[in-house]
């Protein structure tokens, strides 16, 4: 008997990009994901299915067996916390950089800097190893808006282009991580179906390669 394996995507980016290199492992959904309200489809190999969660919820899924792979980008398992979890492969997608940003030509305000993001383990982190005294604020999506309105100082969010910076007043300032999106395995997983999960990462890693 094939053993089954079930695969967790977020919708966007990480599924535009990892559809390819999963199509030259020779899976293929088997209906159009961004066109379908659907959370789970079969693909052309009866023995893999594919789930549609948001991108912050990837490694849970993961961790807990819900999924046996995913894929999630290096700024989530960081912020996540990947011990629980296998990270084998790079996909090199979904290219980024995780920064603090804050308004243009603005000095850094005297006592404690207000850090607006949705990345806070990860902003408590970097701020601590500075020995910064920092207030966090816990924001959901559009970080940007926060130091336009007085809500913080600063920022953390990914930057591509820097567009999205520009378009507010905002630039790029400190570079915490650069960030490209990984394949995560759970750990009973790896060992229960290894010799499937070791093949597919081997494809996937060939895909990888040959798209560089
Ligand atoms: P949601 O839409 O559920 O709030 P999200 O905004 O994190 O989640 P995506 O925008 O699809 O979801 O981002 C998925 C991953 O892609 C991020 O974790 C990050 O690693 C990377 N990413 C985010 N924005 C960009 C960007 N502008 N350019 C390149 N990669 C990006
Ligand atoms: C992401 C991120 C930044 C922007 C950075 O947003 O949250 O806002 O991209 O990219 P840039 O430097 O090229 O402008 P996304 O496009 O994912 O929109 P979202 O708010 O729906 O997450
Ligand atoms: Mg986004």
């Amino acid at each position: 008997m094939t053993e089954t394996l079930t695969i967790a995507l977020s919708k966007g980016r990480i599924l535009d990009d990892t559809l390819p290199l999963l199509k030259q492992a020779g899976i293929e959904p088997l209906e159009d994901l961004e066109k379908s309200r659907k959370l789970i489809f079969d693909t052309t190999d009866p023995s893999v299915r594919l789930l549609i969660v948001r991108a912050t919820d990837v490694p849970t899924y993961v961790e807990l067996g819900a999924a046996d792979l995913g894929v999630a980008g290096k700024d989530v398992l960081m912020e996540y916390g990947s011990q629980g979890l296998y990270e084998p492969l790079d996909l090199k997608i979904a290219n980024c950089r995780l920064m603090t940003a804050g308004p243009v030509n603005t000095p850094e305000p005297r006592g404690r800097l207000r850090v607006a993001t949705k990345f806070v383990n990860v902003a408590r982190r970097y701020y601590a190893e500075q020995g910064r005294q920092v207030e966090v604020i816990k924001l959901y999506g559009s970080m940007e808006l926060a130091p336009l309105v007085g809500l913080a100082d600063k920022i953390i969010d990914v930057v591509d282009t820097g567009n999205t910076l520009r378009a507010n007043g905002l630039e790029p300032q400190e570079l915490i991580a650069t960030i490209s999106s990984r394949l995560i395995v759970n750990k009973a997983a790896m060992k229960m179906k290894h010799a499937r999960i070791k093949a597919l990462i081997d494809l996937l890693a060939a895909a990888v390669e040959q798209r560089a």
